[in-house]
């Protein structure tokens, strides 16, 4: 083994380490934070505390279920950005000590980019990767993008949210139907049992390749509290009709400007990433448009379309072997595209 690279997460509410040799994964180790399901939503300043807790041992889980020794590893890989600035400093803190105390190089990688490379994280040498160009529709609690990756290190926004992610429309119409944070999967679970022509909510009429999700959002408020004037069970003895034609209006919505964006660009391969390509629905859809378009689809193990320190780890191999590695005054960044 002659590249052996860890990678460590700490962008939002999960700490997680993976190590990554010759481009095949030896581990990847994820310690969620419960602590925050009491307050719908992720709190920041406990999110940092709890990764100052979880990171030794974690990053210590990753090299022992790898069987490697620290002295072995090649580069420390770590997420700068985007994300929240509390979590994102105890992950480049430790990388930062790590690599300065093993005297290896310092990678910083973008989460984005661990997101769209995850298609790249093999466990078998002969597990199939795509091939470039591609086009990568990463679809997350902050972001929704329609991406053309030419290379590990060009990719290039063609389509983006101009409100609301996809993931927000799953979870902020999930808190007022009274569901846990985050909603996405519960929708999930419920729409499996109602029925997605039940409502019709407002689809947006934005040209080009860009996405909006607020107006759904919109309409899914009024009948909500059109019907409940009349009904006060109405959630309650509706909620799979509900989860189900939300999540279908949600597709539609990811599907209508994928498929344009796939004739603009003459692509032969998409992908899918972020934590909502882990939804039933989003992924029967992407690989049943893809089966009738005649094109190759990329849909990633549910366990590597959440936040995971194996995608930071691919993404570290890759720019490791072009020795593009990170000063020791870089600092993490809050926001920031592709
Ligand atoms: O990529 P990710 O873990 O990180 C953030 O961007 O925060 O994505 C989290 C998002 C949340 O909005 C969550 O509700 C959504 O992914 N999500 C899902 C499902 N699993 C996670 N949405 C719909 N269906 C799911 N099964």
């Amino acid at each position: 083994m002659d590249n052996i690279i860890l990678g460590i997460e700490s962008s939002c509410d999960d700490t997680s380490a993976a190590v990554i040799a010759d481009g095949l994964l030896l581990s990847n180790v994820i310690a969620s934070q419960g602590v925050h399901e009491e307050y719908g939503g992720v709190v920041p300043e406990l999110a940092s505390r709890a990764h100052q807790q979880n990171i030794v041992p974690v990053v210590d889980a990753a090299l022992r279920r790898a069987g490697i020794d620290r002295k072995q590893l090649s580069a420390i890989a770590f997420t700068r950005g985007p994300g929240l600035i509390g979590s994102l400093l105890v992950g480049t803190s430790f990388a930062k000590g790590l690599s300065l105390g093993l005297r290896v190089p310092l990678v910083d990688v973008n989460h984005l980019h661990g997101h769209v490379l995850s298609h790249f994280i093999r466990e078998k040498a002969d597990d199939e990767v795509p091939e470039f160009p591609f086009l990568c529709m990463l679809v997350s609690g902050g972001n929704s993008q329609l991406i053309v990756v030419r290379s590990p290190k060009d990719m290039e926004i063609i389509g983006r949210t101009i409100d609301d992610a996809a993931g927000e429309a799953f979870d902020k119409c999930a808190k007022v139907m009274g569901l846990p944070y985050p909603g996405g999967p519960h929708i999930d679970r419920l729409a499996a049992e109602g029925d997605p022509e039940a409502f019709r909510f407002a689809r947006p009429r934005i040209p080009g390749l860009d996405y909006s999700f607020s107006g759904l959002k919109t309409s899914f408020l009024y009948t909500l509290r059109d019907n409940l004037r009349t009904d006060p069970d109405f959630v309650e003895r509706r909620k799979a009709d509900l989860a189900a034609s939300l999540q279908a209006a949600i597709i539609d919505i990811l599907l209508g400007k994928l498929s344009k964006a796939v004739d603009a660009t003459g692509v032969a391969t998409v992908a899918i990433g972020g934590g909502v390509s882990a939804n039933s629905g989003v992924r029967n859809a992407v690989a049943d448009f893809c089966r009738q378009k005649g094109i190759k689809a990329f849909i990633p193990e549910r366990r590597f379309t959440t936040d995971n320190a194996a995608m930071v780890a691919i993404a570290g191999y890759f720019k490791y072997l072009d020795r593009d590695f990170c000063p020791y005054d870089s600092v993490p960044y809050a926001r920031v595209e592709i």
